[in-house]
């Protein structure tokens, strides 16, 4: 269709003897914001939720505000909207992001029309003590409140996913286990995962075959969970849900050495710290070497669709600040799919497997 369009402008403009105009182009490209619009991004399946979502979503930490560096809330709002606009639906939040603001913006978001968007948000870190690991939720009735507040930041009556947040065995594992079939039950959640990058956890979590997904790390630069946990997942009808994708924006290339990252940013430590120092600087010459890999798109589709080359895949949660970020993150969902050489060339810098954990969690 696009190529229609272009002919005929292109006629228009031998036609009338001049070259295309500005409104020309214009128009091609109101067309073709038109056809990405319609453009129907893949659909996969949560695991055993049986919900089914598009494979791009959009994470939400950094729009809380309070790790990411500064963020304006129209900004936020505005990235939400055209992340719904282009036919994204799955939103990723959590209580503790921008210690509950990034749910709010959300529910904000959300209102009239709560239809169109599956949301996952995890409950776990909110008050716990970590020189005790002790959760704030040792009873399931105040598990069940905790739940209760994220529906109200929400302003919703039903989560689609609900995520333990916490990877800390003891003491309250059963507590959320038990908490989180209770909310199914009473119809306040839709189906529950856990967020972790722990086998042992992972298995644990799931040992009465209910836990419906998985929220893990996975990247260019962490292959790890390749080696287990995805074909664990593929076997257990677990979703994964794919955060880290860009590794905190290294894997869009905008990073060099000199990067001086804002107030309020974590990402400083990786500057100020020597040993993530370290780390960032190894991980820029990776980067270095997958840049030649990306032609014809940038470095985060590549990534992107890196992510989404794995069969126990179900969704990826690019994080997204701004509605430019949100529309460039997309544009991998228009791309065919890598080719059998670009994953080989990829497995040649990272073999399959390998990598770095980038959270400990
Ligand atoms: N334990 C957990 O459960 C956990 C942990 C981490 C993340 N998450 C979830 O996963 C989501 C993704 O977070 P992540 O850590 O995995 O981050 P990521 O997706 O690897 O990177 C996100 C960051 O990269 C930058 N970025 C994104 N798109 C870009 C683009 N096209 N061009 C340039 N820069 C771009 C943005 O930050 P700047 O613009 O500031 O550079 C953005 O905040 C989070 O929002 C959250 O929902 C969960």
């Amino acid at each position: 269709m696009i190529n229609v369009l272009i002919l005929n402008c292109l006629k228009k403009s031998q036609i009338k003897k001049s070259p295309l105009t500005f409104f020309d182009f214009k128009t091609i490209l109101m067309n073709m914001e038109g056809i990405m619009n319609n453009f129907k991004i893949e659909e996969r399946k949560l695991g055993r939720s049986g919900i089914v979502v598009r494979y791009i979503g959009i994470g939400l930490w950094g729009i809380g505000g309070d790790m990411w560096g500064k963020t304006d809330d129209n900004e936020s709002l505005e990235a939400i909207e055209k992340a719904l606009e282009l036919g994204i639906n799955f939103f990723d939040t959590s209580d503790v992001y921008g210690n509950g603001h990034s749910e709010e913006l959300l529910g904000k978001a959300m209102k009239g029309r709560r239809d169109r968007f599956i949301v996952a948000t995890k409950i776990g870190w909110k008050n716990f003590d970590g020189d005790k690991k002790v959760s704030a939720y040792d009873t399931i009735d105040k598990l069940i409140k905790g739940v209760e507040e994220n529906l109200k930041r929400l302003n919703t009556d039903y989560i689609d996913i609900i995520q333990n947040h916490i990877n800390f065995r003891e003491p309250n594992m059963e507590i959320f286990l038990e908490g989180f079939q209770k909310l199914e039950k009473q119809g306040k959640v839709r189906a529950y995962g856990v967020s972790t990058s722990d086998f042992e956890y992972l298995k644990e979590f799931n040992k009465d075959e209910k836990c419906a997904t998985l929220q893990i790390d996975y990247s260019i630069l962490n292959r790890t969970a390749e080696k287990d946990i995805f074909p664990y997942c593929i076997e257990h009808n677990i979703g994964v849900i794919v955060r880290g994708a860009l590794a905190m924006g290294i894997l869009t290339g905008k990073f060099t050495k000199d990067t001086q990252f804002g107030e309020g940013d974590f990402r400083q430590n990786w500057q100020k710290n020597p040993e993530e120092r370290e780390i960032f600087y190894k991980d820029l010459e990776t980067v270095e070497k997958l840049k030649p890999l990306a032609k014809n798109k940038t470095l985060a589709e590549l990534a992107i669709q890196f992510v989404l080359s794995h069969p126990a895949v179900s969704v990826v949660i690019p994080g997204a600040k701004n509605k430019k970020q949100v529309e460039m993150n997309l544009k991998a969902a228009y791309l065919p799919p890598l080719t059998k050489e670009e994953l080989e060339q990829i497995n040649s810098i990272v073999p399959p497997g390998g990598g770095r954990k980038i959270w400990p969690a």
